[in-house]
């Protein structure tokens, strides 16, 4: 800090309780040698701040020309007030949830529809220079699509944030103007498989939480094949780290995936009823959280939702009965569905096989032992059958007629959550995430950035608070180091 900026008139912020950050106006200039700065809050009370001058000092308030500026690179002062006031005033002043930070683009999440995706502003966007555009999911979707095609090569967009601030929407908003830009003339369905695929995903991958009624339960990565002509002709997607404690439990107000629920829903249909399902609130798995129905969530439409996306995407209905099939309450049915001999199936939940020296021993489970030996098995099927489809759905989007000349790929990373007790498979998400961030930073400098913000806490409607954005190459060296977590004495291989 430049001690000679703190003069009568300037503005500096100083921590507060409530708003977080509060503006203040120096009342005189700061002399050498001076403990206090006599500053004039905004009620308009006089204080007498303690600083200790050089480092101690409150951070310099931005001239009032460059409120609300688009890009906050552009700001005199960065610094976290800084940059919450402005996102603060373009957020409700300006009704503007998107602000660049150099290549970086912030989106705020509104926590309501806007009408800013139509086909009209993709037309807006399309072909234009980015730098003279307001900031905009689009305009990174744009900058990456023009980028591919003048240079040539592959980008990549990384949207990160914690779970419920928005990535899953941006990553759908990007893929939305890709089919839209990247259509070719002919008509073709490549781009409406690309665009199947979401539905699929978050019925299987997403789930109710107590941040967000869709949260994915895991990361994805989908690569967008063009051709020559910048047409959209395929599409690859890999998924990391699927959730699978939720498969077993669920917290109060939380759901198990939407797939479960839809299937209840749906299960007076003729061709469901082989199924022999019972309504949500009977299954233990589906059951957990208490409430089975999500305010403004139709199952049974969403089951609707599910299936076309899988005909559109070439799954035959004999193939979706199939995939539908791995849930069930009843041993027999659940080893009909499966396919096992009942009797067996039953023998190898309650005993386990154990192999002593060159004998095998066979012991019978106590009830915790076997309760959690079904948990086990229910996890594995549904990260199998996850595996599955993610497979059958590649197939589907593969590119067929030519190889892709570049591709635009799109991480929408797991998002983390943060709890009173946090368990190692929150550890393993931040720890993916973290590694990811660096991975793209070191290997592909061309890559854009959105980071979502929800103002915390976002479902109160309270006054917006700070905004909790994770950055931490420490936490990769406090993991790996030399006397990381990782490689911390007695920990070895599998543990
Ligand atoms: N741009 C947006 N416009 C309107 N609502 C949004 C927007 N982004 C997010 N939301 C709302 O926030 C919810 C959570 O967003 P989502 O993308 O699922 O979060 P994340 O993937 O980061 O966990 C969405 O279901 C939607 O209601
Ligand atoms: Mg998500």
């Amino acid at each position: 800090m430049t001690v000679e900026l703190y003069t009568k008139g300037a503005s500096v912020w100083v921590p507060d309780p409530e708003a977080v950050w509060a503006s203040a106006c120096l009342l005189q200039d700061l002399r050498p040698g001076d403990g206090h700065l006599l500053l004039r809050l905004g009620d308009g009370r006089e204080v007498q701040y303690p600083v200790s001058p050089p480092s101690g000092l409150p951070p310099l308030g931005n001239p009032d020309i460059l409120e609300g500026e688009n890009d906050l690179t552009a700001l005199s002062f960065l610094h976290e007030p800084a940059v919450l006031h402005n996102l603060r005033v373009r957020f409700l002043d300006y009704s503007s949830i998107y602000t660049y930070c150099g290549i970086v683009l912030v989106a705020i999440n509104p926590y309501e529809p806007l009408p800013i995706y139509g086909e009209e502003v993709i037309d807006a966007y399309s072909g234009q220079d980015t730098a003279d555009l307001e900031p905009h999911i689009f305009s990174v979707a744009e900058e990456a699509y023009r980028t591919m095609i003048r240079e040539q090569k592959n980008q990549s967009i990384i949207i990160s944030g914690e779970s419920g601030s928005g990535k899953t929407v941006s990553a759908k908003f990007t893929m939305r103007y890709f089919a839209a830009v990247g259509g070719a003339s002919q008509q073709t369905s490549v781009e409406e498989r690309v665009l199947a695929s979401n539905p699929i995903m978050e019925a299987i991958g997403n789930a109710k939480t107590t941040r967000n009624d869709n949260s994915s339960r895991f990361g994805k990565y989908i690569e967008i094949g063009f051709g020559r002509h910048g047409d959209i002709i395929g599409a690859n997607m890999r998924t990391y780290l699927l959730e699978k404690s939720r498969v077993v439990f669920q917290a109060p107000e939380e759901r198990n995936y939407h797939i479960f629920y839809q299937l209840c829903a749906g299960r007076e249909l003729p061709e469901m009823r082989a199924l022999k399902l019972d309504a949500a609130e009977q299954f233990r798995y589906t059951s957990q959280g208490g409430e089975a129905s999500i305010p403004g969530t139709d199952d049974t439409a969403d089951l609707e939702r599910t299936r076309s996306a899988l005909t559109v995407l070439g799954v035959g209905s004999d193939q979706q009965m199939e995939l539908f099939t791995a849930e069930d309450r009843s041993l027999a049915v659940f080893s009909k569905l499966l396919g096992v001999e009942r009797a067996q199936m039953a023998h190898w939940l309650c005993h386990r096989r154990l192999a002593v020296g060159a004998e095998l021993l066979v012991k019978p489970m106590s009830g915790r032992q076997a309760g959690e030996a079904r948990d086990a098995l229910a996890k594995s099927v549904y990260g199998q059958l996850f595996g599955w489809i993610v497979r059958r759905l590649n197939t589907a989007l593969r590119a067929q007629r030519e190889r892709p000349r570049s591709v635009i790929g799109v991480l929408d990373i797991y998002g983390f959550e943060t709890f009173d007790r946090n368990s190692f498979e929150q550890f393993c998400i931040n720890y993916a995430n973290e590694k990811l961030q660096q991975q793209f930073n070191l290997v592909s400098p061309m890559g854009l950035f959105v980071a979502c913000i929800s103002w915390s806490p976002p479902r109160e409607g309270g006054p917006p608070g700070a905004a909790a954005v994770q950055c931490s190459s420490w936490s990769i060296a406090l993991i790996e180091g030399p006397l990381g977590l990782l490689v911390c004495p007695g920990v070895q291989g599998e543990d």
